[in-house]
């Protein structure tokens, strides 16, 4: 794996984007570190980042020129800027300041690492490294949302005792951690490329009159991770999700429902052209048989609501599915193996991804899962607790491996 890595790093081009913090010492050594896989790295330095760290010193690690000031050199900056812009594979700011931060997200170009960064359509990774309440400001939380909404990728600041003396989150992410990040986004297979895949994500609403209705815990974490592993890896995507206040990952398309007849409608239209079709939503099993129009009054001491059945979208889409790859969910208290093998059967699915929701870190709302996966040939596979999103890619990779 290391020589792979060292081979598809000495053709990568890293801009790297160091801002004034004590951090940028840091950033010496990720150059340092870039430099021994092969890359080949141009820095480009704020002015105040030249007040903690000199242009020498990136010079000599990077055996590049260092930019600093995009008027140094009149007649040359325009050229600079927009080479480098279309020279990156990846342009990584690290440690990034609330400031650029704050440029980049409304627009702002006013210096050689800002107007690079606008001139580019390279990867981009922000590493943020700021004082505590500032990095929780809301102004620099809602700059950093915008900009992963457009695309950028972050590599969050970890927690210690800060160069001001506070102590909290703030320190930028270790050199180490982001070249690995830097890695992961270069050299990401595009084994998705040309497919389609249709995921389902969070909880549907069944409503009970105009102001009230039943749901479930579902946030919808485990399916948008699915939906923006697949972009990543060069999927076109569909996400069919019910109420959720998770932004929509850079890249998916994504079509809002509430209900689970919505959702079946929404499915059922984007199935075709799907090639793999996941379904992570906690759908509702019933709805209410009559949804009242007006609100309804309070009156007696006990009141019964009728419930109907829903269409079970997953066994609906097992029936015509053909040879797309076809994936379920299983949410389960107990019996969590013979419960899911049972659904793999009924519905006709490939496999099935099992969590309890009594297991510590798994199931609804948590940033990780623990799941069992369970094939149509009833093999089972143990996944220990891991990030939904590290599970979206095993899940991904699965699936392909069925698609082929
Ligand atoms: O969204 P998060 O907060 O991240 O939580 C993730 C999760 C717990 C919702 C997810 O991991 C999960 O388990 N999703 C499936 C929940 C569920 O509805 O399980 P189920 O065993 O009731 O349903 C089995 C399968 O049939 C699921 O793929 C479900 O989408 C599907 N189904 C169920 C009912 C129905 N009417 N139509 C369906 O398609």
């Amino acid at each position: 794996m290391n020589k792979l890595v060292k081979a598809m790093l000495h053709n990568k081009n890293i801009v790297l984007g160091v801002c004034g913090g004590i951090a940028a010492y840091k950033a010496c050594e990720l150059t340092s570190r870039l430099k021994k896989q092969d890359a080949n790295i141009d820095v480009i330095m704020t002015k105040s980042a030249a007040e903690f760290v000199t242009q020498l010193t990136f010079q000599s690690l990077s055996l590049n020129q260092v930019i600093t000031d995009m008027f140094d050199k009149p007649k040359h900056w325009e050229i600079e800027h927009i080479s480098l812009a279309k020279k990156a594979d990846i342009i990584v700011i690290a440690p990034a300041t609330a400031n650029v931060i704050g440029k980049l997200a409304n627009g702002i170009a006013d210096d050689m690492l800002t107007t690079t960064v606008m001139a580019s359509k390279a990867i981009k990774l922000i590493a943020p490294a700021m004082n505590t309440n500032m990095y929780e400001n809301v102004v620099v939380q809602r700059n950093i949302e915008t900009l992963k909404q457009l695309g950028y990728y972050f590599i969050e600041p970890s927690e210690g005792r800060l160069a001001c003396g506070d102590i909290g989150k703030g320190k930028m992410a270790e050199p180490e951690l982001i070249e690995t990040k830097i890695k992961e986004l270069l050299l990401k297979p595009q084994d998705l490329e040309g497919k389609t895949v249709l995921v389902t994500a969070g909880p549907t609403i069944e409503a009970l009159d105009p102001v009230r209705f039943i749901t479930n815990h579902s946030t919808g974490k485990m399916g948008f991770a699915i939906a923006e592993k697949a972009v990543s890896r060069g999927a076109k995507v569909h996400l069919v999700s019910g109420p959720s206040n998770l932004p929509t990952p850079y890249g998916v398309e994504r079509h809002d429902v509430e209900s689970a007849l919505d959702m079946y409608d929404a499915v059922m239209k984007l199935m075709e052209k799907a090639d793999i079709i996941i379904k992570s939503a906690a759908v509702a099993d019933y709805r209410i048989a009559e949804v009242s129009s007006e609100k309804i009054k309070k009156s007696e001491e006990e009141f019964v609501i009728k419930l109907k059945k829903n269409p079970d979208i997953l066994q609906e889409l097992g029936k015509i599915k053909g040879s797309k790859v076809l994936i379920g969910f299983a949410m389960e208290t107990q019996n969590l193996i013979e419960n899911a093998k049972t659904k793999v059967a009924k519905k006709n699915l490939d496999f099935i991804v099992a969590n309890n929701l009594k297991t510590e870190g798994a199931g609804f709302a948590a940033d990780t899962n623990v799941v069992k996966i369970i094939d149509k040939s009833g093999n089972v596979e143990d996944i220990p607790l891991m990030k939904k999103s590290d599970l979206a890619d095993i899940i991904l990779d699965k699936a392909i491996s069925i698609n082929k």
